[in-house]
């Protein structure tokens, strides 16, 4: 049987309050004599609070849940760590989601954290958003914060990175490497941050008068398996000299099927890939990529999640992060070939 609060305050002498009042740290009136009486007892009967019980009283129950498409992708089990270390030091748990990137997962989990009465949750959406699920859910009684994909609802709260900026600086890149046929393998397009690195991708054509040809764009899944394909069907025959890859794991992807094509990287083909996943630095060659700070998102979107359960007010509603070019080895200068 579970030792409960009344068990304490019966063998200790004292009302069931004065333990509770011991046990958060409320001493006011209790004496040093007292105290030490009540956690010696605590602590010789190994009695742990009913975390349901305390729910109920003070309507909270300190876990915040966590929603993300792919645990298996770097950058979202970087997104969990920032948030659970963050977590961790306000003293709050964290429940952490995976959807694989499935819609009936999202809302099986959304429900299972409404059921869980978490305090509150930070959301990162499937690829293809079930806007009216997620509008329900920002409007309803539970705090959220969404983290890495904008969704078009009014007041909600996100930490993104600037993915337009990202798309144009890498694209830029290319061209100031002398690149004209530049190919783009883009995420999901039903995903709000792939169609903004498409859109960088094409104004930083135009703004280097070079004209945008949808030839050269094959959409991919953020896999590594869909930029494989991806890039099969740019390479054939398009004679594309450089390839914009929306995110790491494609660009991993459309490496093999470069080398299974018989061509050299970046002799042939350079490639600038994003988010700079660990794996960027350690595959041959390097992969030059866009790098958005996912721990320090993860980290920002907690700390503002706890102000808006603590009732506090947050500063921006929607902080972005201005991603970075990390030049590596699989970008070089287009030479014309002499043949
Ligand atoms: O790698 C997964 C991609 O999807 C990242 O670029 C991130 O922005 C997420 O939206």
């Amino acid at each position: 049987m579970a030792i409960t609060i009344k068990d304490i305050a019966r063998i200790t002498n004292v009302s069931a309050t004065t333990v509770s009042r011991v046990l958060n740290n409320k001493h006011e009136g209790v004496s040093l004599e007292t105290r030490q009486r009540i956690l010696d007892t605590i602590r010789e009967l190994d009695y742990k609070p009913n975390a349901i019980a305390r729910g109920l009283v003070t309507k909270k129950t300190n876990t915040i849940g966590i929603i993300i498409p792919d645990i298996s992708n770097q950058f979202f089990s970087d997104i969990a760590r920032g948030i659970e270390d963050g977590a961790s030091d306000h003293g709050y748990n964290v429940f952490l989601c995976n959807t694989d990137d499935k819609l009936d997962k999202e809302s099986k989990y959304i429900n299972a954290l409404k059921e869980k009465c978490v305090d509150g949750i930070i959301f990162a959406s499937s690829s293809m958003p079930n806007i009216k699920i997620i509008s329900e859910l920002i409007k309803g009684s539970i705090p959220v914060v969404v983290v890495d994909r904008h969704v078009e609802i009014e007041n909600v709260y996100g930490i993104y990175t600037d993915n337009f900026r990202g798309g144009y600086i890498a694209t830029k890149h290319l061209i100031d490497l002398n690149h004209k046929k530049i190919g783009c393998i883009t995420g999901p397009l039903g995903n709000h941050n792939s169609k903004e690195r498409l859109d960088g991708y094409k104004q930083a054509l135009l703004d280097s008068c070079i004209t945008f040809n949808e030839d050269l764009v094959a959409e991919g899944n953020y896999k590594i398996n869909g930029g494989m394909k991806a890039a099969e069907k740019l390479i054939r025959n398009k004679q594309i000299t450089a390839l914009f890859v929306s995110n790491d794991l494609m660009a991993y992807g459309a490496y093999k099927a470069i080398k299974a094509a018989g061509l050299n990287i970046p002799e042939d083909i350079s490639i600038v890939g994003f988010d700079d996943t660990e794996l960027s630095q350690i595959i041959e060659p390097e992969l030059t990529t866009i790098r958005q700070p996912a721990y320090q998102m993860g980290i920002e979107a907690e700390r503002a999640l706890i102000k808006i359960i603590s009732g506090k007010s947050v500063k921006d509603r929607n902080k972005s992060f201005s991603p970075n070019l990390i030049i590596r080895k699989s970008t070089s200068k287009y030479q014309a070939k002499i043949i």
